[in-house]
């Protein structure tokens, strides 16, 4: 049985169909939210908290959010940028990875940034545009389309067009090729100010907010486990510096430990080699599922 949506309980509005809903629920679920999902869906109540969820589009997320009519939501950073709501962004989610791009036929006379001059681009994307244009000196004359923007050059609607890149098959199938980018964008969680003045939500979103630090930090950790000669405990130890003291263990050859540690990702091979080079052998390298600090 469907039941309602309920008044108190916390929103996230998420994407229904498209490049970041697929991601976004399964994000939801690592944070340990049980919800069910159906296509057509537009909302869901999980069943082991006090959280309901909307599937909408998009572009509509950070003005639901800004309204109030959901407290969490997790859209594209271009789309934030792109709107200018008045929402707080709280974490930068590490999935649906993509640039906004200006992209040109590739067999025709635009060649750089600089040929854009007195040309025509269409995108979805006017504001951010009209700043990257200010912003280079450049003046072009932009054409607002909602979608399909790939195919304003081969319909001579525009010369040029600016528009999301993800894979770059969608260009590709269109025959055109990226000149520039304009921002970087990934899923971000943005939240409404006025959510965090209630005291229940606050609290529910401070425990999802952890939730969601654990997973992203776990994501860029590895638990690293290795033997190593006692002889060499001192070195290793210099090398896995600013995290707490490695777990040591004996083993049953007296001369020889058991290490295990977290190593993070930016670092990993540096430490590794390090590690080998101390005398570390038989080297495991595991992934992380959640840390919780
Ligand atoms: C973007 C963009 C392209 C596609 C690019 O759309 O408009 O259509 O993704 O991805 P690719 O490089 O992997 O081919 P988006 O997912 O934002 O859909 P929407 O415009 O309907 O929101
Ligand atoms: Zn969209």
């Amino acid at each position: 049985m469907m039941r309602q949506l309920d008044g108190n309980n916390l929103k996230i509005a998420i994407q229904r169909k498209g490049r970041l809903a697929q991601s976004s629920q399964r994000f939801l679920r690592s944070l340990g939210l049980e919800f069910e999902y159906s296509d057509g869906r537009l909302f869901s109540n999980c069943s082991n908290l006090p959280i309901d969820l909307l599937f909408l589009r998009d572009d509509d997320i950070p003005e639901y959010v800004q309204d109030g009519v959901a407290d969490l939501g997790i859209a594209g950073l271009n789309i934030l940028r792109e709107q200018q709501a008045r929402v707080v962004r709280l974490e930068s989610l590490g999935f649906g990875a993509c640039r906004l791009c200006i992209a040109v036929p590739n067999h025709g006379p635009l060649k750089c940034l600089d040929d854009l001059s007195g040309k025509r681009i269409a995108t979805s994307y006017p504001s951010t545009l009209k700043g990257f244009l200010q912003e280079k000196g450049l003046r072009a004359d932009i054409i607002k389309i909602r979608g399909s923007v790939e195919i304003a050059p081969s319909l001579d609607v525009a010369d040029a067009i600016c528009d999301l890149v993800s894979t770059g098959s969608t260009l590709r199938q269109n025959d055109l090729k990226a000149i520039g980018t304009l921002i970087e964008s990934q899923a971000v969680l943005m939240g409404n100010p006025d959510s965090f003045k209630d005291a229940v939500k606050a609290t529910l979103i401070d425990r999802l907010r952890i939730r969601v630090q654990g997973t992203l930090k776990a994501r860029s950790t590895k638990y690293v486990m290795m033997n190593a000669p006692r002889s060499a405990m001192e070195s290793i130890r210099e090398t896995l510096p600013g995290m707490r003291s490695p777990t040591v263990m004996p083993l049953a050859d007296q001369d020889m430990m058991a290490i295990h540690a977290a190593v993070p990702e930016e670092t990993f091979w540096d430490v590794i080699e390090k590690l080998k080079g101390s005398g570390a052998q038989d080297i495991l390298v595991l992934p992380v599922e959640k840390m919780v600090l």
